[in-house]
């Protein structure tokens, strides 16, 4: 399939996905989050692919939803295709690791997008927000949801009622980026880390992603259960065998996925 809006580019079992809508800031066009969604489907089944990195340009990660295209829509345009299901959450359903690598604007939709992602690697030049107040709306890919469980209540609000950006200092100190890198390193970094998730074991690291996220979503104590259950079913697989009996025996271990 070729990408109007996308750039792919292997490196090793990782796959580098680039927003590639340069005059737009890489807004997030209908035509460019279909595509996003296609690509990750062909992703998830190969075998070959171990984690996704996602990225934009030095300027921009995306400067979010498509203003243009959204302009005009009604409200029955909106609410009868419930604009932004199905091909923005791709992401929050996919399987394997994902990080996103931000440089420049992630505002509004692009925000809400790195969000989406297991973790954020951000360049020194990276700036945060959710400015959709501005432009007569509210954030509506989860930036309400996830900002606030993300950088707690006041800073969130702070962000979606004045529309302010927060820069990669600021992002890094709160808690919403994982990492803060200069930005010539920035892809090197966030290919590495990735580089390392791939050598895991790629089941154990869908249980331990799939573990971390349900602390969004339930609680304490159903976490914990399922947090525990996970871990037990880690000791029917061959990779958990493999990794302790590496340990004992000093030596590094040959994960097969299994
Ligand atoms: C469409 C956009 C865009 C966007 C930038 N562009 N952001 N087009 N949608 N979100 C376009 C501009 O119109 C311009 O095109 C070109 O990209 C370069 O942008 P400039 O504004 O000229 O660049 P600059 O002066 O450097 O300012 C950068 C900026 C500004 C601060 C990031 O572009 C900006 O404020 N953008 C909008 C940010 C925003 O409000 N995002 C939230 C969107 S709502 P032309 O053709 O003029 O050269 C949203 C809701 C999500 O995301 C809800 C879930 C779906």
């Amino acid at each position: 399939m070729t990408y109007q809006n996308l750039l792919l580019e292997m490196h090793g079992k990782v796959a580098l996905i680039t927003l590639n809508r340069p005059q737009a800031l890489n807004a997030l066009s209908p035509e460019l989050t279909a595509e996003l969604s296609a690509l990750l489907d062909a992703l998830e089944a190969d075998d070959s692919v171990a984690a996704v990195v996602i990225t934009g340009s030095e300027k921009a990660f995306a400067a979010g939803a498509d203003i243009k295209a959204m302009k005009d829509w009604s409200y029955m345009d909106v609410y009868k295709s419930d604009f932004i299901t199905a091909s923005w959450e791709r992401l929050t359903t996919f399987r394997k690791p994902s990080i996103a690598a931000v440089a420049g604007y992630a505002l509004g939709g692009g925000c809400e997008l790195a969000m989406m992602c297991d973790f954020i690697i951000a360049a020194d030049t990276a700036k945060f927000g959710q400015p959709e107040i501005t432009i007569g709306t509210i954030p509506g890919a989860g930036g309400t949801q996830r900002l606030t469980r993300f950088i707690g209540k006041s800073k969130a609000m702070d962000m979606v009622l004045t529309g302010r950006m927060m820069d990669a200092q600021e992002a890094e100190r709160c808690g919403l980026v994982s990492r803060l890198v200069p930005a010539d390193r920035l892809i090197e970094e966030a290919l590495a880390a990735a580089e390392k998730i791939s050598q895991m074991s790629a089941p154990i690291a869908m249980m331990a992603k799939d573990a971390v996220n349900r602390a969004f979503e339930t609680t304490l104590a159903e976490g914990i259960h399922f947090e525990r259950r996970l871990f037990h079913s880690t000791f029917a697989t061959e990779d958990q065998k493999e990794g302790m009996a590496a340990f004992v025996e000093k030596r590094k271990p040959s994960f097969r996925n299994r």
